[in-house]
C-alpha cells in the first residue's frame, strides 16, 4: 500500500486531503525537496534538510519538526528499500485566496514515497543515456529556492518530448543555466565544467557530490560560464540529479556530443558515484 505523510498523520495516499485554499495549490506558496533511500537509508540527507531550511527561511515559513525521524518513518512504512522521497511544505490555509497572508498560518507538511533504479544491481552499462535540447531558461531569479513553482521547468521538459528527447537544458543571457529538473556538467580534454552556483540555478546535492569526488580523485573541474558553443563542442556531456544520479546526454538539438557514446570520464564518475554510495551504505 503507499502510505504518505500528510500534517501529522500517515495514511494511504487516497485518504489524504488538503483543503482547496491551500496556498501551495492556489499560489505554489510552498517549496520541496526530493531525497533518494537505499535499502532503506537516507543518501546525503543532511544536505538535503539544510537546503530545506534555506528554501523555507527564504520564503520566511517557520516550522520546527524532526525531519529525519518523519521520514524514516515514512519509509519503514512503505517497506524501506530503495525509494525517492518527496517532501512537500506549503504556507497553509486561511480558508480564503488572498494573495497576501497573515504570519500565523499552520503549514501544511506532505510526504510521499516512489520506488527508484537499485544502485547496487546497475553498471554503467545498465544507464539509458538521453538527448536534450537547448530552450530559453523562463524561470525567475531565485532558482536556488526549491519552490514548487516549476511551470517553466514544466512547459521546457514538454518540449522536449515533442522533439523526441528527453531532457531539456535552458539558457538565460547567452549561459546556459541547468536542465529543467538536474544540473550540468560539460566536459572538454579531461577537465568538468559546470556553471557556477547563484540564484539561477539549483545548488544540487547530486552536482555538489560530483564536485567533491572530482576533488577527492584529482580530476579536474572549474566552476564557469558555459555558452552554446561550449556544449555542442564538448567531448561529454553529463545532468545529475538525485533521482537519476550521473548520466551521460549524447545529443544536442539533435547533434552528437563526442562520438555520441557515453565518455570515458562518465564511465569514471560513474563508477566513484557507486563506490561512493555503496561505501555509505554499508559502512565499508
Ligand atoms: N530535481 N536543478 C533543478 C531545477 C532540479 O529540479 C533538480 C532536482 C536539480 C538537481 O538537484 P539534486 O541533485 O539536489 O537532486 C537541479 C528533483 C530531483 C525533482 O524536481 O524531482
Amino acid at each position: 500500500m503507499n502510505i504518505v505523510y500528510l500534517n501529522g498523520v500517515y495514511l494511504p495516499a487516497e485518504d489524504a486531503k488538503i483543503s482547496v485554499f491551500d496556498r501551495g495549490f492556489l499560489f505554489g506558496d510552498s517549496v520541496y525537496e526530493v531525497m533518494p533511500y537505499y535499502q532503506g537509508v537516507g543518501f546525503r540527507l543532511q544536505e538535503h534538510l539544510e537546503r530545506l531550511q534555506h528554501s523555507l527561511r527564504a520564503l520566511q515559513i517557520q516550522l520546527e519538526l524532526d525531519w529525519e525521524t518523519l521520514l524514516d518513518e515514512l519509509v519503514w512504512q512503505n517497506g524501506g528499500g530503495n525509494l525517492s522521497v518527496y517532501l512537500q511544505i506549503t504556507r497553509g490555509s486561511a480558508g480564503k485566496r488572498s494573495h497576501s497572508y497573515a504570519d500565523d498560518l499552520q503549514p501544511t507538511v506532505f510526504a510521499c514515497c516512489t520506488p527508484i533504479r537499485d544502485i547496487y544491481k546497475d553498471g554503467p552499462e545498465d544507464i539509458e543515456p538521453i538527448r536534450a535540447i537547448v530552450t530559453a531558461d523562463l524561470r525567475w531569479h531565485r532558482c536556488d529556492i526549491k519552490s514548487t513553482c516549476l511551470l517553466p521547468n514544466i512547459l521546457v521538459v514538454h518540449q522536449a518530448q515533442a522533439q523526441q528527447a528527453d531532457e531539456a537544458l535552458m539558457m538565460r543571457d547567452g549561459k546556459l543555466t541547468e536542465g529543467s529538473s538536474c544540473n550540468l556538467f560539460v566536459i572538454q580534454r579531461g577537465v568538468i565544467y559546470t556553471p557556477k552556483r547563484s540564484s539561477e540555478i539549483l545548488g544540487g546535492i547530486t552536482r555538489e557530490l560530483i564536485l567533491q569526488l572530482a576533488d577527492e580523485h584529482g580530476i579536474p573541474y572549474q566552476e564557469v560560464d558555459l555558452d552554446y558553443d561550449a556544449l555542442i563542442g564538448a567531448d561529454e556531456v553529463w545532468i545529475s540529479s538525485s533521482t537519476r544520479g550521473v548520466v551521460p546526454v549524447i545529443s544536442v538539438d539533435d547533434q552528437p556530443i563526442g562520438d555520441g557514446g557515453k565518455g570515458p570520464l562518465w564511465k569514471d564518475m560513474f563508477e566513484l558515484f557507486t563506490r561512493y554510495q555503496q561505501k555509505l551504505m554499508t559502512g565499508m
